[in-house]
Parts: C-alpha cells; structure tokens; sequence
C-alpha cells in the first residue's frame, strides 16, 4: 500500500510530464481531477517561462477555475471542433488502455472533450493500472429517468447507488444538471459491450468506460512509464 505523499508525489511526476506533450499553438482538452491538476499548473508555468502558446478546452468547471488561474487562454468546442490533444485523468485503466472515468462526476464532458481530440492521453498513479477493470463504471442520467436507469442497470447484473452529495444534502447534480449513479459490476470481462448496454438504456446521459485512449503517463516508483496503444 503507496503512502498518501507517495501517491501524491506519483500524480506530480506523471501529470507534469504529459504537459511536456504540448507544443506551440495546441488546441488542448483539460482534464478534471487532482492529477491532471498537475498538467494544467505545469502548463501555466511554461506560459510564464517560455511564453508557450495555446487554447484549453476545460472538461468541468474545475478544470476551467484552474485553467483560468493559471493563465491559461480558453477557448470552446464550437469555436475549436478538432483539438490537438487532449490530457486528463482516469479511475482506473487496464492493460488494453480501456479506461474507466468519473470519479469527480465530470466523464461526460471528459468524452465529448476525448472524442474531439486527434490524440487522447492519460496521466495516473500505477495504483490505478490493473489486468481487468473493476471499477463501479459512473453513469450520469437524466434525473427524470433515474428509476427506469436503476432497474436496468439492476437487470444487467449491476448494482447501481446514487451518488450522494458531501456538503450538500440530496444527489451529486453534474456540472451539466443531471444525476449520478455509480455502478458496482464486480470484473468487468467485456468492458465495450458492457458498455455498448448502458448506452442503450433511455435517460442514460454518459456513462464512464472510455475505449480511445491512445498513450498512458503511468507514474510508478522508478519513473513515469508511457504506455501506447497496441497495434
Ligand atoms: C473526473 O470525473 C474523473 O474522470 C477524473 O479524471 C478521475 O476521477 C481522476 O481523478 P484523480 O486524478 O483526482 O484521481
């Protein structure tokens, strides 16, 4: 078991690393989490130090309240369609690079932001590199059809939970006003069809199993290790 620092020190190396990714007049998809928080500071400093130019498309509010006080110049997904690359964080990520995301409610724009991008990173603590996912996969709803999601989910073999609110009573509503119901499926053994099933649910916004990851930033004791996609 990695020590708090120890992990902390992890999601330094590797987020700060992938901001080396970044070249000169990048569109760039900004990530939410603590350890792409890295990337997104890093990227402030090589705008001081070596007045690096580029426009961040921020997945979350978070992401977009950092970005800003990094001095990072935004911009958006109607005015910048194609993105240069896109940086940001993951759950969990196993050996074939299918990822699971959505621990800080924000995978739905985080895919849209994915899906933009000619090139899909992620930067993670080895902590969270295993064979075979098994993760509780995030799924954003319409909170209309949260019942209607939990049965379906119920009848897949899924055991759904509402994710509830710290600091505020009630449900988690997203940076995009819905609920979130987190769903435990114990191992995953076919992560693309199970999730080729919960898009086919009705009031199912997005759910959080990615399968375009193109390069991992793995931070592990001896360094951070990239990973890419196979073939
Ligand atoms: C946000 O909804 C998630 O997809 C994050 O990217 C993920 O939870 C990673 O977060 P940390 O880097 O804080 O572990």
């Amino acid at each position: 078991m990695r020590d708090a620092s120890a992990n902390a020190n992890a999601k330094r190396a590797a987020g700060e690393a992938a901001a080396e990714l970044v070249k000169d007049g990048m569109v760039v998809g900004l990530g939410t989490g603590s350890t792409v928080a890295w990337t997104i500071r890093r990227l402030g400093e090589r705008i001081q130090e070596e007045g690096l130019q580029l426009l961040g498309v921020p997945t979350s509010y978070q992401a977009e309240n950092l970005a800003i006080d990094s001095g990072i110049r935004l911009t958006t997904l109607n005015q910048n369609p194609v993105l240069d690359l896109a940086i940001d964080g993951a759950d969990q990520v196993d050996e074939d690079l299918m990822v699971i995301k959505g621990g800080g409610a924000a995978h739905t724009r985080e895919k849209v932001v994915a899906c933009s991008a000619r090139r899909f990173v992620i930067v993670a603590d080895e902590g969270k590199y295993v064979k075979r996912l098994n993760h509780a996969v995030p799924v954003e709803v319409l909170p209309f059809a949260v019942r209607l999601v939990e049965q379906r989910l119920m009848d897949m073999g899924g055991a759904p939970l509402l994710r509830l609110g710290k600091m505020k009573d009630g449900p988690v509503i997203t940076d995009n006003g819905n609920f979130l119901i987190d769903v435990d499926f114990e191992e995953i053994a076919d992560p693309r069809g199970l999730a080729a099933r919960i898009s086919s649910i009705p009031g199912v916004v997005e759910h959080g199993i990615f399968d375009n990851l193109d390069e991992l930033y793995l931070a592990r004791a001896a360094g951070v290790e990239i990973i890419k996609k196979r073939g």
